[in-house]
């Protein structure tokens, strides 16, 4: 019998700051792995996760990096999402699959349910680029939005003094660091580039690690990145195009 054909592509990238829209896709949708999975970017992560470390996922969905990581020895895992749909499919998914004892809650990363100073990692793929969908030519973005700001700082607030963030994403660092530096923010800012011709970025950011007179290093040497459009892959190429910006 031939699959159920779904259709989960939005008309507009602004569709994914619609938490309808995520509730729908998710109904449709077993898995989807955004950007890159995980075996591009396991030997960075690993060097940065213990096995004993607490570890935060922001945005789940119906991605498979909390099992990735739980087999790599990581177990000490919470998954969070917005859509309540992604996060009863992922508890069934994880129970199914025999993985105890990694918690899943709904919860929105702009407001996280836990106290200050809780976790050793929170990490995230492509869940703050949501908050971004809307500022405008994502080739020369707005300015700071303040969705971003306040994430930035939730993330901050959770991690322990010594705790680490790694984000993995589109964001280009000359857009990205106006977020993570913060004068408020004691984290220090890397970081690598993976993926073949398109390159996403992977940042670490480890609290308690910024001196005055250090500056954003990149780990790897950078080539000058020309970002084309046509260089994008299925739906990343819509997540990076506020269509309705172009057109207009
Ligand atoms: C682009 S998808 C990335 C999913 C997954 N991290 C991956 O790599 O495949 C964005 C995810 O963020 C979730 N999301 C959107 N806004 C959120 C918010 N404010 N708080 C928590 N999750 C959110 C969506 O429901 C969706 O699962």
């Amino acid at each position: 019998m031939e699959p159920e054909k779904i259709d989960v592509l939005p008309s507009t990238a602004l569709a994914y700051l619609d938490r309808n829209y995520w509730d729908k896709r998710f109904a449709q949708e077993e898995h989807y792995e955004w950007f890159k999975d995980y075996s591009h970017f396991r030997d960075i992560v690993l060097q940065h996760i213990k096995p004993k470390s607490s570890v935060l996922e922001l945005g789940c969905g119906n991605s498979q990096l909390c099992e990735e990581l739980y087999r790599d020895g990581i177990t000490q895992l919470t998954c969070i999402d917005l859509s309540p749909i992604a996060v009863h499919k992922m508890q069934q998914r994880l129970l199914n699959k025999g993985y105890k004892g990694i918690k899943v809650l709904e919860a929105d990363m702009l407001g996280l349910p836990f106290e200050d100073g809780c976790f050793d990692v929170v990490i995230e793929k492509g869940t703050m680029d949501v908050l971004f969908v809307d500022s405008g030519d994502p080739w020369n973005p707005h300015p700071v939005t303040g969705e971003g700001d306040e994430d930035a700082h939730e993330i901050h607030r959770v991690l322990k003094p010594e705790g680490i963030f790694i984000s993995i994403t589109f964001g280009q660092p000359h857009f990205r660091r106006q977020f993570f530096s913060h004068p408020e923010f004691t984290w220090s800012v890397e970081w690598n580039t993976f993926g073949e011709t398109f390159h996403y970025f992977l940042y670490i950011l480890k609290k308690g690690q910024r001196s005055l007179e250090s500056k954003d290093c990149e780990k790897t040497l950078m080539p000058s990145i020309s970002l084309y459009h046509d260089e994008l892959e299925g739906e990343d190429y819509l997540f990076r195009t506020n269509l309705d910006e172009m057109e207009s």
